[in-house]
């Protein structure tokens, strides 16, 4: 579904993610991971075209999404839920989630009705707070929120940023049940994750990005064995120099 070899991309000076390989399989939920600051983001935001890129592949259904501009890359199928949530406040739920699908074509666009539906059934908390503004919704609300704004383009595949951050572990249980759901449905999902217990729980392959550079990738059955899990990206990071 999603293939990556040799993707480069940073900000200016040296790049932030140098040589990735990567592969998710259609339907499969696969967790990156790593440490801060290890290009878990610059990785996504290569990917989603919000980012200048300096190298690579990445094909997606046989087009190669590092030589696609941004909206381009939405109207393909793969849509990302930003680091930060990044809702807009002033805005009401509504109108948030109709930014999903400004990207679109006419055609694309027009299922947008049958998209609120979905949204407003997998998170009924969105539903009845509709016509309210998003900065007065809860943290966790807010990020219902922008999940639910990148699935109104009707993804193929989704790319998530830390979406438990900060949450309280009853809403994250909330939001993991709604991935879960999507899961079933076929979607192909890319989760970035610092914290391993959420992402071992949920992914069934994971790939451990330290410096830059995939470090480790393994089935997450095989990383939940091992001993070492504490010390994981200490050592990761001390072997990588
Ligand atoms: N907007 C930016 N401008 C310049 N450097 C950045 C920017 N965002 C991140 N970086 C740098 O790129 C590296 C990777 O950051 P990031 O992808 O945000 O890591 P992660 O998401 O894994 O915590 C870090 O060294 C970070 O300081
Ligand atoms: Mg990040």
């Amino acid at each position: 579904m999603l293939e990556l070899a040799g993707v480069h991309g940073g900000y200016g000076g040296a790049d932030a993610v140098r040589g990735i390989d990567l592969a998710v399989a259609a339907g499969e939920a696969v967790a990156l991971l790593g440490p801060n600051g290890a290009g878990k983001s610059t990785l996504l935001a290569a990917l989603s075209g919000v980012l200048r890129r300096r190298g690579g592949r990445a094909l997606m259904d046989g087009a190669d999404l590092m030589r696609m501009p941004s909206h381009r890359i939405v109207a393909h199928g793969l849509a990302q839920v930003p680091e930060g949530r990044r809702v807009f406040a002033p805005l009401t739920v509504e109108d948030n989630l109709r930014l999903g699908t400004i990207r679109l074509a006419g055609a694309s666009r027009g299922a947008a009705a049958e998209r609120f539906d979905a949204v407003y059934a997998l998170f009924p908390r969105l539903a009845e707070r509709r016509a309210q503004r998003a900065g007065t919704l809860s943290g966790g609300e807010q990020q219902m929120l922008a999940i639910g704004r990148a699935l109104m383009s009707r993804p193929r595949v989704l790319l998530l940023d830390e979406p438990f951050l900060g949450l309280a572990p009853r809403v994250v249980e909330e939001i993991r049940r709604a991935l879960e759901a999507l899961r079933a449905n076929g979607l192909t999902m890319l989760l970035v994750e610092q914290k391993l217990d959420i992402a071992l729980g949920f992914a069934s392959r994971a790939y451990v990005l330290v410096k830059g550079r995939i470090a480790l990738a393994e089935t997450t059955a095989a990383l939940a064995r091992r001993g070492d899990l504490a010390s994981l990206y200490f050592d990761l990071a001390a072997g990588a120099g």
